[in-house]
């Protein structure tokens, strides 16, 4: 196994520009909000990895237990030899899949993709020791780069924990038309979508008691302090979390608790906040299985099989694409690469 060669100057540069385009388009916009993909810095990716361990998040340890029923299942229909994971993190439910396709002796690759370089180069230098496979890592953000994930075999391409929640409905129609030009004809989709349910539960999944939550929110703007020279003081904004009806989806925003004026002076901006002004951090859509079925199919995908909890709080679905592929053509950005043998 050869380690992560070091990410060169280009991979920082183009990921450093996309954060200064985010941040200026969406913070000097009339309703501000950041992209939510910028939370998993090292320490925002640990503070994720803490709220899946929390009583009131239930989505970590439903779609895992759904996947520990069904991971044979998900072998067998897929016929794969190789998994894809998109928006991978620590991969830590992923490995229920991946001992699901050694045990069957089919397990011969890995290609993990995410934004977070450092999070994504553990997990893959984790896996490799655990299943002594070829491993590959491609930082990357799933809003533009997956063209180099192209390529023939029989994959299973796994996009799991509702992160495609956390995306609009146009963002994710664009996201899946991407997904389904970068699969070949053998290959299949597995995604893991979080279903709509009382109010009270998906507000305290993402308002929890011990703050946990609300830590993770606020490190954005660390974020923005450490990768543009930003004077963000967390301590004047609050961590709001409330439920769109009309969106399906919860909403997480950071409350200004007074006017204040923010420099980001490596990019040039000043940023004039008035009290009670909010800043948009993350939409996480909750889902009907019907209505996300007709989202896959709309772009394309046949619906295989679809599994649920018995709560029926979670649901995984297995899906084929039809095989047209009528995308926009658009050409898209080089992924920055960082292989792992
Ligand atoms: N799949 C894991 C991790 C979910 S956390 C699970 O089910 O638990 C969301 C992950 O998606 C993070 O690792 C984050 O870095 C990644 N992510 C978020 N937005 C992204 C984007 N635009 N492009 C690539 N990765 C993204
Ligand atoms: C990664 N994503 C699906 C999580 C979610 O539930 O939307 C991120 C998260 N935000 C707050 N808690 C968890």
């Amino acid at each position: 196994m050869t380690y992560p060669s070091a990410v060169g100057p280009g991979a920082i540069d183009a990921r450093r520009a996309r954060l200064i385009e985010d941040a200026r388009i969406g913070l000097c916009a009339r309703v501000k909000s950041i992209p939510s993909a910028w939370f998993y810095d090292d320490r925002g990716s640990g503070l994720f990895d803490e709220i899946t361990r929390l009583a009131e998040y239930y989505p970590t340890r439903t779609e895992r237990a759904i996947l520990e029923c069904k991971a044979e299942d998900i072998v067998e229909v897929s016929g794969a030899d190789t998994l894809v994971e998109l928006g991978s993190g620590t991969s830590e439910k992923t490995r229920v899949l991946l001992d699901a396709m050694a045990a069957a002796n089919v397990l011969e690759r890995v290609i993990l993709f995410d934004i977070a370089e450092d999070v994504l180069r553990k997990a893959a230098c984790d896996l490799h020791s655990l299943y002594h496979v070829e491993v590959e890592a491609v930082v990357g953000d799933l809003r533009a780069d997956l063209d180099s994930l192209g390529g023939d075999g029989n994959r299973l391409w796994a996009f799991l924990g509702s992160t495609i929640g956390n995306f609009t409905r146009e963002e994710r129609g664009r996201m899946l038309d991407r997904f389904a030009r970068a699969m070949s004809d053998g290959d299949s989709l597995l995604i893991g979508v979080d279903l709509v349910k009382d109010t009270a539960r998906l507000i305290a999944a993402y308002d929890d008691s011990g703050g946990v939550t609300a830590e993770f929110n606020l490190n954005i703007l660390n974020v923005l302090n450490k990768e543009m020279g930003g004077d963000f003081d967390l301590s004047k904004f609050s961590h709001q979390a409330s439920w769109n009806e009309s969106e399906s989806r919860i909403e997480m925003r950071l409350r200004s608790l007074d006017a204040q004026v923010v420099s980001l002076p490596e990019v040039g901006l000043e940023v004039s906040l008035e009290g009670g002004e909010e800043i948009l951090t993350e939409i996480s859509t909750k889902f009907t299985a019907d209505g996300f079925s007709d989202e896959l199919r709309d772009a394309g995908f046949d619906v295989a099989e679809r599994w649920f909890d018995d709560a029926g709080d979670f649901a995984v679905l297995l899906a084929r694409h039809r095989g047209e592929r009528l995308g926009n053509g658009s050409t898209l950005p080089a992924v920055l690469p960082v292989a792992v043998r």
